[in-house]
């Protein structure tokens, strides 16, 4: 499957929006960066990200989707470490079976049934397209979330990180998303290209900063993107903005309620998440030149301009073709495969992906938003509030101005999480016992 082909109408970054009396704040930001690491050593890891996604770029374009790794859930259990290193690099994966297509496919047809018996009541959005509905405990996603299965998953992907501290584990916690039941035929422009967890914060806040040391500091070869134990200290929220979680996900993704093709309403990934990054965190250095912008070397390191392409600090980090060339977006952006009932599709947090604009299938194509979410303090803290505001019959802090889904029809509350201690446990309610987050050994 190649990559796209027709370029959506996504808003291209091609010029500064940086409000004025902002923009000696963010330059300032920059000056601190390079100030701090040398601009010596931006200019050779720009030069070598640049280098290395000539390669990068070939490949995906040649190879398109085929690049996403597929395994069955019977596989995850026994994975060699020579595929573990695979996986991480690459940073995307599908994996197939994790709920059976029977039960997914029955749990679509409650989620349908909860969702028109409550239909007056609940909020989606697009509002000329309603199709993410901002429902959070749903008999569905409640079983959906806490499945033997799927904590299996989750607890295995968190396992994907490591951290010398020791103080955060790999056992599953469940952060509460919402739904999508995406109906054929109507465009959705709402998510192009764009990598979650914060934009601006990545660059000023000093915890997040730490995480990208090595590409700053001209080693971009070295970055290790699995590293929980300075990404667990990284603010994700540190400006104010209704794009971005406050938990750290370790990988985000969803669990496919419905059979989905390429151009169905589905997902665009953009692999190799480890290169990706470190050009989107050196690109607001560098000023394009006139011509030949293919040619790395011929940008000049800019301090002059507060501008962050595609960065709104409320908003989630954003980019496209005009402002990212190297990335050759429209090549490199590829569609994941065809996902049946119950399949997963897992991107770590630094991805850049997007969401199809085309749903040119014939039935409804529904997800449920499910991430691999690990104990950390920052983790432990919001789940223990998620779950005093899931008892409260509130949505999530992430999701404020939600209904209270205690009134809707169907709802199950604390006897709708399934699976035992262990789906218990994953919502936090052994956190609820201890005034403080228990330390993790
Ligand atoms: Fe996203």
């Amino acid at each position: 499957m190649p990559a796209l082909a027709e370029w959506p109408d996504w808003p291209e970054f091609i010029a500064s929006d940086v409000p004025p009396h902002e923009e000696e704040q963010y330059k300032e930001y920059k000056r601190q960066i390079v100030k701090e690491y040398g601009e010596e050593n931006i200019r050779k890891a720009w030069l070598k990200t640049c280098e290395d996604l000539k390669s990068i770029t070939l490949e995906l374009s040649k190879r398109g989707s085929s690049v996403i790794p597929e395994l069955q859930f019977s596989e995850v259990q026994d994975l060699s470490e020579e595929k573990v290193k695979e996986l991480k690099r690459i940073g995307c994966f599908v994996i197939r079976g994790v709920i059976s297509p029977a039960e997914a496919t029955a749990q679509f047809e409650r989620l349908k049934q909860y969702v028109s018996e409550n239909g007056d009541s609940l909020y989606a959005w697009p509002a000329n397209n309603p199709s993410v509905y901002r429902l959070f405990w749903s008999p569905t996603q409640q079983a959906l979330r806490a499945h033997p299965n799927q904590l299996l998953v989750q607890r295995i992907l968190n396992g994907f990180w490591h951290d010398a501290t020791q103080t955060t584990s790999p056992d599953p916690l469940t952060y509460a998303d919402a739904v999508r039941i995406r109906p054929p035929g109507k465009p959705f422009y709402g998510l192009g290209p764009h990598i979650d967890a914060g934009s601006l914060c990545r660059w000023t806040d000093a915890g997040y900063r730490k995480v990208y040391d090595s590409i700053f500091s001209g080693f971009p070869e070295e970055f290790d993107a699995y590293n929980l134990a300075t990404r667990k200290d990284a603010d994700q929220a540190a400006f104010e903005g209704s794009a971005h979680s406050t938990v750290f996900r370790s990988f985000q993704g969803w669990t496919a309620l419905t059979g989905t093709r390429p151009r169905e309403g589905s997902l665009l990934l953009y692999p190799y998440v480890g290169t990706v990054i470190a050009y989107m965190l050196l690109r607001p250095f560098f000023t394009p030149p006139k011509e030949d912008i293919m040619d790395a070397s011929r940008w000049t390191l800019d301090l002059d301009n507060g501008w962050f392409p595609g960065t709104h600090k409320e908003d989630s980090q954003y980019l496209s073709r005009g402002s990212h060339p190297h990335l050759r977006l429209e090549e490199c952006l590829v569609h994941i495969p065809e996902m049946d009932p119950g399949d997963t599709i897992w991107w770590h947090c630094d991805m850049c992906h997007a969401v199809e604009v085309e749903h040119s299938g014939q039935h409804d194509a529904s997800v449920a938003y499910i991430a691999a979410t690990p104990t950390t303090p920052v983790n432990v803290r919001y789940i223990k509030s998620q779950l005093e505001r899931f008892l409260a019959g509130m949505p999530p802090a992430d999701f404020p101005g939600g209904i209270n889904e205690t009134n809707l029809k169907g709802y199950l509350g604390e006897r709708g999480i399934p699976n035992g201690k262990a789906g218990r446990d994953a919502m936090g309610f052994h956190l609820l016992k201890t005034p403080e987050a228990p330390t993790v050994a």
